[in-house]
């Protein structure tokens, strides 16, 4: 499909996005203003939400990326999560928060939890911008939501189709209409 040539549908503009970060952001501070932050973006997804949410988050902090295989050309998920970019630190003494563009069946979010589990944090949490609990296939509940959403293929701020659109600065879904 050539989402060019069809009207795009804003689920969560902008300004909608900035306040509820800013909220998030403020909880978080709250909540780990005696531990030891250490979030986790999942590449390549969360990097627009991620790069938002620390600058809103008034704590020291460090920050670390990693890169699990999903669906990124398609529509449908794998089933499989695979990690592809490990983080290079030790989690030793860290409570852990990983932040994600989206949690859709929970296997993605599901399956780094566990991983990071492993290596010895204090904690572990999870902060996506969107959840569409509608499509879950594993119990997992995001300790942060930004936005729960219904359904629907849902594009930009950092969510890619077809590898492309990540730069839009707010979330749609693609109509069927034509433009
Ligand atoms: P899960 O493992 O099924 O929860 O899927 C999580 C990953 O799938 C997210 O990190 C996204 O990269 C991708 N994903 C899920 N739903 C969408 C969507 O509506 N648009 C774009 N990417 C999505
Ligand atoms: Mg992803």
């Amino acid at each position: 499909m050539d989402i060019e040539k069809k009207v795009w549908e804003v689920l969560c503009s902008e300004e909608e996005i900035q306040m509820r970060t800013r909220e998030l952001g403020a909880e978080i501070t709250d909540a780990y203003t005696d531990k030891n932050l250490f979030v986790v973006s999942l590449l390549r997804g969360s990097f627009v939400f991620a790069a938002d949410l620390v600058r809103r988050i008034d704590l020291k902090l460090k920050v670390d990326f990693m890169t699990s295989s999903s669906y990124e050309h398609g529509e449908e998920s794998s089933g499989t999560v695979q990690i592809l970019k490990d983080i290079e630190e030790d989690l030793t003494g860290f409570d852990v928060l990983v932040v994600d563009d989206i949690a859709d069946s929970g296997l993605t979010m599901g399956c780094v939890i566990k991983h990071l589990k492993t290596k010895n944090p204090n904690s572990v949490k999870s902060c996506v911008l969107l959840d569409k609990p509608s499509r879950r296939k594993v119990d997992l509940e995001p300790d942060y939501i930004g936005f729960t959403i219904p359904d629907r293929f849902v594009v930009g701020y950092g969510l890619n189709y077809g590898d492309y659109y990540r730069n839009v600065p707010y979330v749609f879904v693609v109509t069927d209409q034509d433009r």
